[in-house]
């Protein structure tokens, strides 16, 4: 291998190589020590294994999700149907920071007072740990203890909504 390339041609070269990917999209919430809410729409996320089961999310950590799943011991994860854009929308193009996405949409109190989407097609949700790392996103393993829903149409995916511009700045 010759010398790393410098940064925008590393970056350019990945978004070549990734662009046409198309990864389930999901809404991770979260519920912290103080009460707080917040959610925010998911494009890196990853089954990462079966028994237990745990599932892989990363939140950048400018988002205001990321600020309250820090002191939150446990997320949902909720899995969208195509048709469920809007809501892809509300909490992918909104932050937190600003605005008060829960007085925008219908949720429940759920387990461990996490706030569950309504106008989801499922969710699950369980404790989670963080794995802190060095990059702008940080890695939170969920370990599922419930889940709900079912998902009979095609999924929201990647494609569906990378048109879409982030509430914060990645
Ligand atoms: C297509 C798409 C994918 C995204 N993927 C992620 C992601 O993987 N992790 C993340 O933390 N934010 C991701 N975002 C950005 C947040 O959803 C967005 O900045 C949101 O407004 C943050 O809200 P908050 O500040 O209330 O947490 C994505 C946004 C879009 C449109």
């Amino acid at each position: 291998m010759t010398n790393a390339p410098d940064d925008a041609a590393l970056r350019a070269g990945l978004d070549d190589l990734l662009r046409h990917g198309n990864p389930p999209i999901v809404i991770v919430t979260a519920r912290d020590d103080r009460g707080r809410r917040a959610g925010c729409l998911v494009g890196f996320t990853s089954q990462c294994a079966i028994g237990p089961p745990s599932y892989a999310v990363w939140l950048s950590v400018r988002n205001h999700t990321y600020e309250v799943a820090l002191r939150s011991t446990h997320l949902a994860v909720h899995v969208l149907a195509r048709e469920q854009r809007a809501l892809a929308q509300l909490f992918g193009s909104v932050t937190g920071h600003d605005r008060d996405k829960f007085a925008e949409c219908e949720w429940d109190d759920g387990p461990s007072g996490l706030p569950i989407l309504r106008g989801a097609a499922g969710w699950f949700a369980g404790p989670a740990r963080r794995i802190p790392s060095s990059g702008d996103h940080e890695l939170f393993v969920v370990s599922p203890l419930i889940a709900h829903g079912r998902l009979d149409h095609q999924p929201l995916s990647f494609q569906d909504v990378k048109d879409l511009d982030a509430g914060n700045p990645a």
